[in-house]
């Protein structure tokens, strides 16, 4: 039987700003005028009306300069940077048939909850999504903790097994992050974001600042799990070689604008937006 195609998120018009805005901002900023803060109130635009879906399992790329506006996009689905605009419709895989829920829409009791069960998330900077002062396996720990693991014995050796799973060495359970190289600590993020088994996985610049030998195994390993595991992600980088190796789709971000959206393949073949087109052109 040939099953329906249906989304799990889906984003409408989400629209960050940093700063109160002026009525010539909209005038002045954008990819057409080449910058992302406006030059009359300093606003920075970071993201303005980004739309996508994503189907169950899929992974959908980001791509963009620095600045423009990646991070801010990840932290907004990762329900810690509020919106100032727009809705993130998400619908329970498990259950297709449930109406879509508005995540921008819940209170802030729901909104932490949701993020500590279905949401799993890899900082671009390791030091902000780990506790230093913790144990590897405290850091993991923790991620169970609220999603309301209660039974110590079951939290150590899931933690373990997702040590195991991230090829982390599991006799290090007890050894703080700083001990740690930096690809270690990409995984030790990953077995966080992974624990409580989140439908929605946000890798932001995964794989950035690791030598190439390191690189391509968290790339294996992501490759893995989004085999294994059927999870869907969304993953930022700025580089063009790892998208094409994971991401089926893609979107291009510039001056917070999304440019260019589509199958990643004929992004990266036939580049519609200049930007693009600069983008590969360099890449190759
Ligand atoms: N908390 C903040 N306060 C003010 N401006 C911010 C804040 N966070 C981000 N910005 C600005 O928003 C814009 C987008 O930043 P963002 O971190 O999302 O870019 P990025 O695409 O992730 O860049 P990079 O590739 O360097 O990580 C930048 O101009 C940045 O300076
Ligand atoms: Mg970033
Ligand atoms: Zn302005």
């Amino acid at each position: 039987m040939k099953s329906i195609p249906t989304w799990v998120l889906r984003v409408d018009g989400l629209t960050r700003r940093f700063g109160v805005g002026c009525p010539r901002c909209t005038d002045s900023v954008g990819p057409a005028h080449e910058r992302s803060q406006c030059p009359w109130c300093a606003t920075v635009h970071a993201c303005t009306a980004a739309s996508f879906t994503l189907a169950r399992g899929e992974v959908l790329g980001i791509v963009g300069e620095s600045g423009s506006g990646k991070s801010t996009l990840l932290q907004m689905l990762n329900l810690t940077s509020p919106a100032d605009a727009g809705a993130i419709w998400y619908r329970e895989p498990t259950d297709p048939a449930a109406p879509p829920i508005d995540l921008l829409r819940l209170d802030r009791y729901a909104m932490r909850q949701f993020r500590n069960d279905r949401l799993g998330i890899v900082h671009q900077r390791p030091e902000l999504g780990l506790e230093m002062r913790f144990s590897v396996g405290g850091n993991v720990a923790e991620k169970l903790l609220l999603a309301r693991w209660r039974n110590v014995a079951a939290i150590r050796e899931r933690a373990a097994s997702l040590m195991h799973q991230t090829e982390l060495p599991v006799e290090r359970i007890d050894d703080a992050p700083p001990t740690f190289s930096g690809g270690m600590l990409q995984r030790v993020q990953i077995a966080r974001a992974l624990a409580s088994r989140p439908a929605l996985l946000l890798l932001d610049e995964v794989t950035s600042g690791l030598d190439l030998s390191v690189q391509a195994r968290v790339l294996d390993l992501i490759r893995r799990i989004q085999w294994e595991q059927q999870v869907t992600m969304v993953l930022v980088s700025h580089d063009l070689g790892v998208i094409k190796q994971l991401a089926r789709r893609t979107i291009v971000m510039k001056h917070g604008h999304i440019v260019e959206a589509g199958l990643t393949d004929q992004i990266l073949e036939d580049p519609q937006h200049p930007y693009t087109q600069l983008l590969v052109s360099s890449a190759l």
